[in-house]
């Protein structure tokens, strides 16, 4: 090639990157321009290559010509791709911002309705001065029975379809059984710190039982125990209408009939007057109490001649569908979104 017919094709790219640099909008755009003028393929590098063929003479005239063109097209390629970057990340911010301000509903958990009666329970019985106490699910068979003046040969026990868990040993220290009460916290209560004792225990039971919407294998209780110098069945009768009125948070009648368990004497059922709005009101049976027995003392290691008192066991499961107005137990146990998210 001739150094004019050189010459004469700088001239024409240089006249054709400019007037099609003016053309680039976009990144596209200048991506596609890149390709044809810049990239390994194009024209400016074609063009550079044949430099090749010229004398080291014709070279000095004809290679500052390209440099020149090839150094201005670099930096306004360079120039370029900032401006149309910027556009770029200012249009996105424009859309991204974040309003600090705006309130936003946020999904939550709540706490299980078993969960929310408890801490109540806990609550109520703390404004009364006694303490939360907790025991094992799985129990000894002394304390779950034996020390509760349940011998092995007592027909209570059959009054309690119990899961054992090891059994096999004459002595009851040896076997356990998956608790069917909290009454053997009672037990564990006295052994641990003597009297006095002013605790309640809320807890997880267990029972062999054919389920249906009232019954399940598993259900929670609540145990209280008060030992005192003094104690009386009207310390329980106060007692429990104070927290009943507080937990349902209303006046609530309760009903006294003598009941029978071992572990105490005089035993007691104690029924609640309980009204739906739009329903008749009925008596529910709601709990077991009495006087603890000379004999569940002796196990606990407590001077009878000295303290004596009360205890009861409720249905915390029991508590928490009447509260909740709950007809069927086995939605206690499941993961219904729909029936969780109600509390
Ligand atoms: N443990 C009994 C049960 O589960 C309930 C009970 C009755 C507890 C009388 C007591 C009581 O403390 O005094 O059926």
């Amino acid at each position: 090639m001739e150094t004019a017919e050189f010459k004469g094709q700088v001239a024409d790219l240089q006249a054709r990157v400019e007037a099609d640099f003016l053309d680039i909008t976009s990144l596209d755009d200048l991506t596609l321009f890149f390709q044809r003028y810049l990239g390994k393929k194009g024209e400016l590098s074609v063009l550079l290559k044949s430099l090749k063929a010229f004398s080291p003479d014709e070279k000095k005239v004809v290679g500052p010509l390209i440099q020149k063109v090839k150094t201005k097209l670099n930096a306004d390629f360079v120039a370029k791709r900032d401006t149309l970057e910027l556009a770029v990340l200012n249009e996105k911010l424009k859309s991204d911002w974040i309003d600090v301000t705006k309130h936003e509903e946020v999904l939550t958990g709540n706490l299980h309705p078993l969960s929310k009666v408890q801490r109540r329970i806990e609550e109520i019985f703390h404004g009364m001065g006694f303490e939360v106490a907790d025991g094992p699910h799985v129990e000894k068979e002394w304390t779950n029975f034996d020390a509760l003046n349940i011998p092995a040969s007592h027909p209570a026990r059959d009054m309690q379809d119990t899961f054992f868990v090891k059994t096999g040993s004459d002595d009851p220290h040896e076997n356990s059984v998956l608790r069917t009460h909290t009454s053997p916290v009672q037990i564990r209560r006295m052994l641990e710190r003597g009297a006095p004792v002013r605790m309640i225990c809320p807890g997880r039971t267990f029972r062999n039982e054919d389920l249906d919407a009232t019954h399940d294998a598993q259900f929670y209780q609540f145990e209280c125990l008060l030992l005192d110098e003094d104690i009386n069945l009207s310390h329980l009768k106060g007692v429990l209408e104070r927290f009943l009125s507080e937990f349902f948070e209303k006046e609530m009648k309760i009903r006294i009939r003598p009941g029978y368990f071992p572990f105490v004497e005089p035993g007691l059922e104690i029924d609640v007057w309980f009204e739906i709005p739009g329903k008749k009101g009925k008596w529910l049976e709601l709990l077991g109490a009495g006087m603890v027995h000379p004999n569940v003392l002796k196990a606990g290691e407590i001077d009878a001649d000295k303290y004596q008192g009360f205890a009861f066991g409720v249905g915390l499961t029991r508590l928490t569908m009447m509260k909740y107005e709950i007809d069927d137990i086995r939605f206690l146990a499941s993961s219904k979104q729909d029936f969780l998210g109600q509390f």
